[in-house]
């Protein structure tokens, strides 16, 4: 729905926090699930909401793992049912493990107020299969959300008003839906498998807000900005990271928010401000970028080593794409 794709003046900007987007905000009484919720940005989404006074729930394939690094955020020695935080089992490439965390929730009687569908596989280097025969990164990142959303919408209808921030990126500017081919039997490439997942992360988005906005359901897709993290860097990681300006000449992690580059904590700002933040409320089915409804610049933007093109366009927002994607994805999960 392009119409709705315009910044509101949040009065966040590139700079902002998740701290700052969650200032003076109390979310005691809210629960809220967040997939891959220990790493990265996910980790940091966590931590603000948790600081906040919310129940987070982290969804991981390796749930004890995943504890072992939240610990620090609750300070508790165990971290399930202690600080907020509890981590449970799921593998969003695993239709089962989906079904069984879906029904664990659902037999607690528990309300959901935001279902952060945050992880992904990143930029897999070869083409791997899930069990049915789908594209990995298309399988773990779109239809692995996509089935675990579905099946927590009771628990989303219970919280009365729900939202659904589903972490997208500027990658899906750039990206395909190969409507013949998604699971790329010819012409593999990491960067359009990933854009591909990120794009139908986007329309996924557009459908489900279209589907369920009635029902109290808002959805939000946001890009985080370009997150590498603190460093040091892989020395495998490094040429690449420098060509795309990502870290200086020393190896020191560049951050310009402005120009998209951002730390954790700013990364993490626009996935709580589309999760929780009152300043959306009556809205959804847009992307979001830097804490506020995204630009939408429909002109061809090349993606340089000073500049990384992330604002929407219509291809993105595409309502008749979203609904024939919402088709296919659900023939793809019958089992
Ligand atoms: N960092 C950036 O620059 C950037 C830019 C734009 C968008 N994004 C998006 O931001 C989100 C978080 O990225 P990040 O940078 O924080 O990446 P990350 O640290 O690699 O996190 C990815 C997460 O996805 C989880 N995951 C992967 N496959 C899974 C599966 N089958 N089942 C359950 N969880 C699975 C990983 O779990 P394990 O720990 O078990 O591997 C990990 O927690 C992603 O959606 C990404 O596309 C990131």
């Amino acid at each position: 729905m392009t119409t709705r794709q315009h910044p509101i003046g949040s009065g966040f900007t590139a700079a902002s926090t998740a701290t700052d987007v969650l200032a003076g905000v109390d979310l005691s009484g809210r629960e809220v699930i967040i997939t891959g919720g220990h790493s990265r940005l996910g980790r940091e989404v966590t931590r603000s909401l948790v600081t906040a006074g919310a129940s987070v729930t982290v969804a991981a394939r390796d749930p004890q793992r995943a504890a072992a690094i939240l610990t620090d955020i609750t300070n508790a020695d165990d971290i399930n049912g202690l600080g907020g935080v509890q981590v449970e089992g799921l593998d969003l490439a695993d239709p089962a493990s989906i079904e069984a965390f879906a029904q664990r929730w659902q037999k607690a009687d528990r309300a959901l107020h935001a279902l952060v569908n945050n992880a992904a596989m990143l930029f897999a280097p070869e083409r791997r299969l899930d069990a049915r025969g789908n594209e990995l990164s298309f399988a773990t990142t779109h239809l692995g959300h996509f089935q675990l959303t579905r099946a927590l919408l009771p628990a989303l209808r219970l919280a009365g008003s729900a939202r659904v921030l589903t972490t997208t990126s500027g990658a899906a500017r750039f990206g395909s839906i190969r409507w013949d081919d998604l699971s790329f039997r010819s012409g593999y490439d990491a960067g359009a498998a990933y854009a591909q997942s990120k794009l139908a992360n986007v329309l996924f988005t557009v459908e489900l807000d279209r589907r369920y906005a009635d029902d109290g359901i808002r959805a939000f897709a946001a890009h985080p900005g370009v997150v590498i993290g603190p460093g040091p860097h892989a020395p495998s990681a490094v040429a690449n990271y420098r060509a795309q300006g990502l870290v200086d000449d020393d190896g020191a992690t560049v951050i310009d928010p402005a120009a998209g580059k951002k730390t954790a904590e700013q990364g993490a700002a626009t996935l709580v401000f589309g999760a929780i933040s009152p300043l959306l409320d009556g809205t959804g089915g847009v992307y979001l970028k830097d804490s506020d409804i995204a630009v939408l610049d429909n002109s061809e933007r090349l993606l340089t080593r000073d500049s990384i093109p992330s604002d929407a366009n219509a291809a993105m927002l595409d309502s008749e794409d979203a609904r024939r994607l919402w088709t296919i994805t659900e023939r793809l999960l019958v089992p």
